[in-house]
């Protein structure tokens, strides 16, 4: 039997939570309650599993055009949740950062999400890169407009050292949760070569469980990366032969 092979970086998009509150007859906003709970539940379950970045799509450029009750609601949910989980992510050793566009946001909000980064700056178990005010265009113009202001050519190399997920690897799983196939302007430039695996749980029921199908999906891949399954078998043969 071969081992488990576990992503160094997954990346998922929480989706889901407005049709779990749905069946509930509760308010939407009680179903992004609900994914925060699920987001610390699963960030402990790849940590315990070996994963060592986990980057969540959190708030994407285009949910400002939700009803003006939802988006206020996540923006205070999302405040309230990182001065309340700070210590404890502290405590495990979480280092969070935050992707997206932050002028746009309220005072508020900049204001926890500086305070959470600081905190969690020195850890180093678990990378969680939390994407709000995301959009994977307006991460792609950014890094362009970084090296037209610094004058360098546009190079693969250059662009993606300027974008917002230069500190890690790219993802070498994307999750999406919520019964939907499609990228919502996630991480596009990044998951180029990623894996992807689709299932029809809601983020708050995406369990320990569920988290362990799609890492032995994703195990049982072969990632080719453009050459052939026997040019892999060569290059796996010459390096155990070393
Ligand atoms: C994902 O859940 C969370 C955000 C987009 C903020 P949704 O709110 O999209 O849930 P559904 O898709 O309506 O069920
Ligand atoms: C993607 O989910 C964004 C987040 C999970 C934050 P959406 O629910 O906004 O995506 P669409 O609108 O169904 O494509
Ligand atoms: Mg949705």
């Amino acid at each position: 039997m071969t081992a488990l092979q576990v992503p160094h970086h997954i990346a998922i998009v929480m989706d889901g939570n407005g049709r779990w509150a749905n069946k509930r007859f509760l308010p939407r906003i009680a179903g992004h309650k609900q994914g925060v709970e699920s987001l610390k539940r699963c960030a402990k379950a790849c940590d315990a599993r070996g994963v060592r970045v986990l980057t969540v799509f959190a708030f994407s450029s285009e949910n400002w055009k939700r009803p003006t009750e939802e988006v206020s609601g996540l923006m205070d949910l999302f405040a309230f949740a990182l001065s309340r989980e700070v210590e404890q992510l502290q405590a495990d050793g979480v280092q969070l950062r935050f992707i997206g566009e932050r002028q746009g946001l309220s005072a508020r909000v900049s204001r926890s999400i500086e305070q959470a980064e600081v905190a969690t700056a020195g850890n180093t178990r678990l990378i969680l890169n939390v994407c709000f005010n995301y959009g994977g265009r307006w991460d792609i113009v950014q890094a362009a407009q970084k090296l037209a202001e610094r004058g360098l050519s546009v190079t693969e190399a250059h662009l993606s050292q300027a974008m917002a997920l230069a500190h890690v690897p790219d993802p070498d799983l994307v999750i999406r949760t919520g019964d939907e196939q499609r990228i919502s302007n996630f991480l596009l430039w990044q998951s180029a070569y990623s894996e992807f695996f689709f299932t029809d749980a809601l983020w708050p029921d995406f369990d320990e469980a569920a988290l362990d199908l799609a890492i032995h999906s994703f195990s049982q891949r072969e990632r080719r990366f453009g050459l052939t399954s026997g040019q892999l078998d060569s290059q796996a043969a010459s390096a155990q032969a070393q």
